[in-house]
């Protein structure tokens, strides 16, 4: 895979991630800064459903004593994840599917400093995910913490959430106007690359364009991770359409 321009396949994939969360580079910095606060600047992290390893790069340009242990399911994202990071003793990356229970044990280590996920839980539904919350609540070290930033839905708020979404898609039609890439836009990019046609291709036999899932309230993810082992939980940041939601263990 020489010759292949991973740093454009991460920016291409950035600047599409963005045009579905302008903020999105802002949470990544609120999430790195409860890093710091809370378990410091050389932490063991879980780069959890990592994509292209999005958190895993900021993680360690801002703290080059980190670690990480990325993993996902998808693998034209991971061949890129791969290589962009191939040389890095720091980082790692395991291909396993977050719903089934035997995941855990194709992790490098027995307990993580911080999990950090991005835009990827919604993938799940909340049965799994509750699941999932509960084998995460057995990673996380005592003092440790989970981090998830993602849409979270307060189905008791209907006008507010209406009048945001129109709000936020009139935005992101005048971004396409302007050339961005969507999702399915941007994956007909990488079925055309002579590297990236093959895991691409398999990607969609394993999840078709998306898979489907769900996207409870901060409040839910809260109470579901209190109930799953951790001490504390609430969100500490929030854009009108996402949360950054922050439990301790
Ligand atoms: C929209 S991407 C976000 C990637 C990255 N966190 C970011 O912020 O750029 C969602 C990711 O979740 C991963 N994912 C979804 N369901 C998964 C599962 N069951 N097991 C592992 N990874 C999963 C997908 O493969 C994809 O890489």
């Amino acid at each position: 895979m020489t010759g292949t321009d991973w740093a454009g396949w991460q920016q291409s994939w950035d600047r599409q991630q963005e045009w579905y969360m302008p903020d999105r580079e802002e949470r990544f910095r609120v999430m790195l800064d409860m890093v710091e606060a809370l378990v410091g600047p050389k932490p063991r992290v879980l780069d959890l459903a990592c994509g292209t390893g999005s958190i895993t790069s900021r993680l360690l340009q801002r703290f080059p004593d980190a670690t990480s242990t990325g993993v996902d399911l998808d693998p034209a994202l991971l061949a890129i994840a791969e290589g962009s990071f191939a040389g890095d003793e720091r980082v790692t990356f395991v291909t396993a599917d977050l719903k089934d229970p035997a995941w855990v044990r194709s992790l490098p280590y027995d307990t993580y400093d911080a999990v950090l996920t991005a835009t990827a839980l919604h993938w799940l539904h909340s049965e799994p995910l509750t699941a999932l919350y509960g084998q995460l609540a057995g990673l996380v070290r005592d003092g440790g913490v989970l981090m998830n930033a993602d849409h979270m839905i307060d189905e008791a708020t209907p006008r507010i959430n209406a009048a945001e979404r129109a709000h936020r898609h009139a935005a992101m039609d005048r971004a396409k106007g302007a050339g961005a890439l969507d999702w399915a836009e941007w994956w007909a990019v990488a079925a055309a690359d002579p590297v990236l046609a093959e895991p691409t291709a398999r990607r969609f036999e394993i999840y078709g364009e998306h898979a489907d899932g769900d996207a409870p309230s901060a409040g839910w993810h809260a109470d579901t991770l209190r109930a799953a082992g951790f001490g504390e939980a609430r969100p500490v940041w929030a854009s009108p359409s996402d949360t950054l939601l922050l439990a301790v263990k």
